[in-house]
Parts: C-alpha cells; structure tokens; sequence
C-alpha cells in the first residue's frame, strides 16, 4: 500500500484514524484524509500530526458527492487504499434534517464506487465504515451479527443501511474490492459535543443539566475509538474481499449508567458542584428521541476468531481515560465550546462549509 485516503479523515473517528495509522500501525505509505469541513469537522485535532509527519500527511477540502474533485485527488496522490467514514453522523440531526444524510451518505458513496469502478486494479481496497444501527432495535436478548436482517428506523441509520447495500452490490456486480464493517458506539478524545459522552463530559464539568432521553434505560455497546481504528486497520489489511465484520466492545450499558459513571469521574477529578452536591444531581430526563431504539449489542466473534482482533479497553479503563482526555485538553473544549474551531478552519481554508 502506497497511499490511503480517509474521507471524513476531520471527524471524530477519522482523526483517530489517522492518528492510529501515521502514529502506531507501522504502515509506512501517505495518507491522504479528504474532508468537506462540516460543523463536525475539526482540523485544529490534526494540527500536530499534519506538523509531524509533514511528508507524508495531505489534507484536502473536498466534497465526496463531486466525483471531478475526488477522482482528481486519488489520480494526482496515486491512491491505492481508500477507507471511507465521511457521512453526516448523528442521528438527531437526521430526524430534523435529513437531505444531507440522503446527499452524503447514499449518493457520496455512489460517488466513490464509481471513482473505484473506473479505476480497477489501481485500487486494492475500498473500506466501507458503517454502523450497527442499520440492523435495528434488539429486545432484552440476543446480538446483532454479520447475517442479521437490516431494519433501519432512522433517516440515518436508513442513509448508512443503502450505502452498505450499495457497497455489497457493487462487489457482486463489478467485483469490486470492498470491505465492510458495522460497528457499536464509539468514545474517546476529540468527538464533537452533540454525542452523548462529550456532551455529559462538558456539561457535568461545567455545572449544566444533563439531558438524558426517555427513561434513560436504552442500551447501547460502547467501544473506545483507538480499538475501533485498529480493528477497521484489522479488516484493511487482512479481511477478505466482499466481507463484513461487526465491531463491538462487549459493553452493554444503559444510558442512565453511562451519565452515572461520568459524573462520578468528575466528582472525583474536580470535587463537589460549587454549591456542594454530586454531579448526578444535574440530570434531566427529557422527552424521548422519536423512534429511539432501545437496545444494540454487537457479537463481535468472527473478527475475533477471523482476524485475531480483541477490544483492548474495557469500559471502566477507556471512559476513565477520556474523562481525562477532556479535562486534560480544555484548550479543545473551549475551541469547540467557542465556535473558535470553525473560525480557525475558515481562515485556513476559505467558506463554504456548513
Ligand atoms: P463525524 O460526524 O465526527 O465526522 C464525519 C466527517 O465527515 C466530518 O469531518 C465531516 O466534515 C465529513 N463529511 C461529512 N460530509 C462530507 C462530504 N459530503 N464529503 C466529505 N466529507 C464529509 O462522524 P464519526 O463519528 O467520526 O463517524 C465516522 C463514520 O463512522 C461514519 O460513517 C459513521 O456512520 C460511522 N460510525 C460512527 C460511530 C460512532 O459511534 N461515532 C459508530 C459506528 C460507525
Ligand atoms: O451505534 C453506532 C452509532 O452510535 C453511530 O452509527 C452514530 O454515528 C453515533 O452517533 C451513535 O448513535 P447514537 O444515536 O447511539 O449516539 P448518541 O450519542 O446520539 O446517543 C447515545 C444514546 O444516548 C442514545 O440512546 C440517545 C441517548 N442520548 C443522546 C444524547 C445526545 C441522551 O439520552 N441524551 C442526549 O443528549
């Protein structure tokens, strides 16, 4: 592999990504990390790694949905590996606004395979970095594995569940050289504040209330992000053509627990709320998200047993080290908190981005 390129590379898991591939994988080609500058976007992360492996590292302001810019990109970089994570991500914002979940994720990603598809045999891998909503809502029992039926409830998961039947048809089609994998909630360190984690992490740090949804009793399986990147790394590299593997940390937790967990970390980093009182005193049950599934639970056996990968972080070590993470980085906060972020981006890199 000569040159991997990172759509969505300014997100919260790309940056990771990169992090992960420049700093620890042992690869030793360039990367490439195309981004369209979005809200959820956040260069200032990648500041030092674009200072560090100067050389190596390029960043480019594209759209993935105009196929001149991108194809221009992977022929002038000689791209050989793309691993695909643009998409808008969250899911509140696909129930207020969809079309962008519709433009980015279903028609971008049309527009890649494409740009694949005219370049057969230049380019060895396509990764496809999809999400375990696409199978829907589990009752108390049972995991979502790799055979399980998709049943999307949400413009997003919706928009994500296309692109990965997209991805499929096209390896059966063209014969493409594509990957896939479904993966659980992912936290860690630079995630955009609209996420549960971050936004409980700021808010209890800062004394504000802690809007948790419905009964606070929905369940999801986190997964800390650095174990994400070295799984998808995982599946580049060693899964096989048209595959798709679940990725999930073993984690199931209530969302009432997860915001509990929190708020004790930060009892215990900072002491009491200035008025005395325990950090859990702040939660606010709110009204429900519309059509929130109540449980997702991954069974991550195959690339267990398959490619040899184990979540390293367990939940107590990895939400410890991202409580951490934030108090630690609170120059971060503030940027994103202040809006800073964006000035910064559209300084360096002109307007246009929403
Ligand atoms: P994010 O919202 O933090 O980042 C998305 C990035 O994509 C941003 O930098 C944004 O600017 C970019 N982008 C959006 N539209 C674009 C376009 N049209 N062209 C180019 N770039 C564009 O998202 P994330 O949480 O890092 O998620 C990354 C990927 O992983 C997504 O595909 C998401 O569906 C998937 N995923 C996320 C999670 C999770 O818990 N966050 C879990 C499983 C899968
Ligand atoms: O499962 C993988 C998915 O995880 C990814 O595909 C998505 O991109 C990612 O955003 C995430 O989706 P969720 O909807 O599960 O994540 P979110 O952080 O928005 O919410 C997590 C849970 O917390 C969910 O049950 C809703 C609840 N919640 C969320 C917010 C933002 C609250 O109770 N209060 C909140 O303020």
């Amino acid at each position: 592999m000569k040159c991997v390129m990172v759509t969505g590379g300014a997100g919260f898991i790309g940056t990771n990504f990169i992090r992960y591939l420049l700093d620890e994988s042992g690869y030793a080609g360039r990367v490439v990390c195309l981004d369209k500058l979005t809200y959820a976007a956040n260069l200032m992360s990648l500041e030092d790694v674009a200072r560090r492996h100067a050389g190596r590292y390029v960043f480019v302001r594209a759209d993935i949905c105009d196929a001149a810019a991108v194809g221009a990109v992977v022929d002038g970089n000689g791209v050989d590996v793309i691993c695909h994570f643009a998409a808008e991500s969250h899911v509140d914002r696909s129930i207020v606004a969809p079309d962008a979940f519709i433009e980015t994720n279903i028609v971008g990603t049309h527009r890649l395979l494409e740009i694949v598809r005219a370049r057969m045999g230049r380019i060895r891998r396509f990764h496809h970095v999809s999400t375990d909503e696409v199978y829907g809502s589990l009752g108390p029992e049972g995991r979502f594995r790799e055979d399980t039926p998709y049943h999307p409830n949400s413009p997003y998961s919706a928009s994500k569940a296309a692109s990965d039947h997209l991805v499929r048809a096209y390896r059966e089609t063209y014969g493409l050289p594509v990957t896939i994998s479904n993966c659980s909630n992912n936290y860690g360190p630079y995630q955009f504040p609209e996420k549960l984690i971050p936004l409980m992490i700021f808010n209890a740090r800062d004394g504000k209330p802690l809007p948790v949804y419905g009964d606070g009793m929905n369940v999801r399986d986190w997964l800390y992000v650095r174990d994400h990147c070295e799984a998808i790394w995982r599946v580049v590299t060693a899964g096989a053509d048209g595959e798709t593997y679940n990725i999930g940390g073993r984690t199931e937790l209530p969302n009432i627990e997860v915001v509990h967990v929190i708020c004790d970390l930060l009892d215990e980093r900072l002491g009491p709320l200035p008025g005395g009182g325990s950090r859990r005193g702040l939660i606010t049950f709110v009204k429900d998200r519309p059509g929130h599934d109540r449980r997702y639970a991954i069974d991550c056996g195959r690339i267990e047993r398959e490619l040899g990968w184990k979540a390293a972080e367990s939940f107590r070590t990895g939400i410890r080290r991202t409580v951490d993470w934030y108090l630690a980085n609170a120059d971060w906060v503030k940027s994103v908190q202040t809006g800073e972020y964006r000035k910064w981006v559209e300084d360096q890199y002109g307007g246009g981005a929403r």
